[in-house]
This record gives structure tokens, C-alpha cells and sequence, in this order.
């Protein structure tokens, strides 16, 4: 009997391969540039505690899958965030405000963002308002007000906390920092992906000389994912194989890579997978996603609960790991990939498969992660 096979049948919604599949590299960097990705690491390695988050070997899940690597990115370990957004936010505020005091940030948020913004507000000594909608838990409000922002809860839904945002931003002058591009507004989310290059710097770094033959990106706007495949074309040699993984209930990138243009999902149930449940991809991230995604896979949410514990109690790996939800899904979908004959053989996961997954986040909401683990 084996840790990931007791009867447990491990569920994938949707799989598809990207018709319009061509990596180009130079197209990739005209979008995020090599200057851009640079200059964000030589920035943030530069910030006072920076330190390379942990690269896991899920020594004991390799050897049940029959792969021979898989490491996991430990974002749990990014500064005092306990997630890889602490890169994106903080490094758009340090870039905005170029030395200036006077400014006031501005950003509308689901949670691990705004905390980014408040937290590279507070480093630079700005004032920052941070819009909620009245869904963001009180705990997650609170983590930022501890940061020092001054947090306004929007009765409706993120979109609505956006709007405020923007009107009261235009009223009184303030800068927004926001992590989603729309038309005439890229510059800043350009910069939040910049920041979350920084893993993919680090992941080369500590592969010294292993290389990845896959990688697993989790997505919600596409901003992550479309970081990580920039770095890939910034600093790897090879092309991995790349593969989406989203909540079936808000497969926004796996929905345009099918049509070939952005298409909106109209979200009817909130994923457990909060910072993934999001309804349309960015525009930035989409121009590089397009082409450069070879398979998305979507997931239901049974299984997140499990792997959080499975992951926790060290079952994959000789140390514990704390995941959060959204960490969750990279493992989810590798395992669900392997137990699949078809999808195995067609992405090409075998015994010489060193496959890289993201655990972008730790226990960013404490409360939750202790229900999720303990059910
Ligand atoms: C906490 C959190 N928020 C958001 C996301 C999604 O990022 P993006 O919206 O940039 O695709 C993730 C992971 O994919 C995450 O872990």
C-alpha cells in the first residue's frame, strides 16, 4: 500500500494541449524584458532579510511516481509573507515611487498582494490604502492593517473594491499598484512580474547542475505563470515541457488557449484555491502564456485538503512542508498526470523526469490552513 495510491483515485477536470504551442524565447522577452528581469533581482536581492527561499527534492513522492526528481519551490519561506507575491507588489512600490516620500499607494486586493503592497509601502515609509471587498476575511484585513495600511472594506466583490480603488485614487491623487494589466494600464503589473522572476533566478541557481524537464505553473490572473515562463526564457538552456494547472470552476488560460483569444469565465462557485479563482487572464501574462503554455490542466477542488496534509506530515519529502491552498495543485496535478496512462505518455513523465513545482504559498491564512489540514 503506498501513501498516494490507497484507493484514492486523484481527480483532474479537464486536460488540453495547446494547438498554437511555439516557445519562442525572443518573443517572450520582448514582452518582459531581459533589463526588466534583471534589474528586479538586482533590486530585491539587495532588500535587507533577503534570502533564496528553500528548493525541496519530494524525494519520497519521485519514488512513487516513478520520476527521478521533483522539487518544490518553498515560497511559505519569502520574507515574513509566507508567499512568492512579497516579490511582485513591494518591488512596483520601490519602482513607482523612485525615492519619492510624498506618495500615497493605492491597490484593490484578494489578500497576498495587497499584503505585498502594504509591506513595500512600509519599507519605503508610504502611506498606503489598501481596498477590500467585503468577502477578504477579517484576518487577512488585518494583516495588512499591522503593516500599517489604512484598509477599506467595499461592500460587493473584488471588482467593486477595484472600482472604489480607482475612483478615489483618481480623486486624490494616489498611485495604484495593481498586479492585473488592462488597456492602458501594463507598466506596473510588468513590474510585479518582474519581481516574481527573482524564482526563477533562484531555482537556476540551486539546480546547480540538474535540469528541469517540466514545470507545473498554478495560475489565477496568469501573472505567476507568465513570470516564471519569462525567466525560463531569461536563464534556462532547455525548454521544459509547461504545463497551467487552474480550478475547473475558473479556467480562465486553459479557456483562451482553447479559442486562441482571452475569454471570460464566468466564475459560479469560488475555488478552496482563493488566489486562483479568477475570472480572466491579464493581458501582460496572456502575451506570453498564448504560445509559450504547452498543456493547462484544471482540478476540482477534492483533493486540496489532503495533499496541504500530505505535504504536511512529510509524506513526500524527509521534511515538513507547509502549503497552503494554492500550493496545493502543482502536486495535485502531477500525481493525477502519472496516474492517467494517456497524459503520462503525452507530456512525457518517465523515470528521466525532473519536474519543478511551485509551492507559492505557506499558511498565509492561518485559520484556514488549521481547518484544511485537520478535516
Ligand atoms: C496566493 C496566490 N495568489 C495568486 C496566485 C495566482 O497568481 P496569478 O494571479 O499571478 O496567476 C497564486 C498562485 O498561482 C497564489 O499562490
Amino acid at each position: 500500500m503506498t501513501i498516494i495510491s490507497n484507493g484514492h483515485l486523484w481527480k483532474y477536470s479537464n486536460f488540453l494541449e495547446n494547438r498554437k504551442y511555439r516557445f519562442d524565447k525572443n518573443k517572450i522577452l520582448n514582452s518582459l524584458s531581459k533589463k526588466d528581469i534583471d534589474e528586479a533581482y538586482s533590486s530585491i536581492s539587495s532588500w535587507k532579510n533577503y534570502s533564496q527561499t528553500p528548493l525541496i527534492e519530494l524525494n519520497k513522492l519521485s519514488k512513487e511516481l516513478n520520476l527521478n526528481k521533483i522539487f518544490y519551490k518553498d515560497e511559505n519561506k519569502r520574507f515574513d509573507l509566507k508567499s512568492f507575491k512579497a516579490l511582485g507588489g513591494a518591488y512596483a512600490v520601490e519602482k513607482i515611487s523612485q525615492g519619492n516620500k510624498d506618495i500615497v499607494i493605492a491597490t484593490a486586493t484578494a489578500g497576498n498582494h495587497g499584503r505585498s503592497v502594504a509591506w513595500g509601502a512600509k519599507r519605503l515609509g508610504l502611506k498606503c490604502k489598501i481596498f477590500i471587498s467585503e468577502f477578504v476575511s477579517d484576518a487577512r484585513g488585518k494583516a495588512m492593517t499591522d503593516l500599517g495600511a489604512d484598509v477599506v472594506k467595499v461592500k460587493g466583490n473584488y471588482e467593486k473594491s477595484l472600482i472604489e480603488c480607482i475612483e478615489q485614487s483618481t480623486k486624490n491623487n494616489w498611485q495604484i499598484v495593481q498586479d492585473v494589466a488592462w488597456k492602458d494600464y501594463t507598466l506596473i503589473p510588468k513590474y510585479t512580474m518582474a519581481g516574481y522572476t527573482v524564482m526563477m533566478k533562484e531555482i537556476v541557481d540551486q539546480l546547480k547542475d540538474n535540469h528541469i524537464s517540466h514545470i507545473i505553473l498554478q495560475a489565477g490572473v496568469g501573472g505567476m505563470a507568465g513570470a516564471m515562463v519569462a525567466g525560463i526564457a531569461r536563464y534556462l538552456k532547455n525548454i521544459p515541457e509547461t504545463i497551467v494547472v487552474e480550478p475547473d470552476s475558473a479556467a480562465c488560460v486553459m479557456e483562451s488557449i482553447r479559442t486562441g483569444k482571452i475569454e471570460k469565465i464566468d466564475i459560479k462557485r469560488e475555488s478552496l484555491m482563493g488566489g486562483m479563482s479568477c475570472g480572466e487572464v491579464s493581458l501582460v501574462p496572456w502575451e506570453i502564456l498564448k504560445n509559450s503554455i504547452k498543456y493547462c490542466i484544471s482540478l476540482p477542488d477534492d483533493d486540496i485538503a489532503n495533499t496541504m496534509k500530505l505535504l504536511g506530515n512529510a509524506s513526500f519529502s524527509d521534511e515538513k512542508i507547509i502549503a497552503g491552498e494554492n500550493s496545493a495543485p502543482g502536486v495535485i496535478s502531477l500525481i493525477t498526470s502519472c496516474e492517467d496512462e494517456k497524459i503520462k505518455e503525452k507530456i512525457g513523465l518517465n523515470k528521466d523526469s525532473n519536474v519543478m513545482l511551485i509551492g507559492c504559498e505557506g499558511d498565509t491564512d492561518q485559520r484556514m490552513y488549521q481547518k484544511l489540514i485537520n478535516q
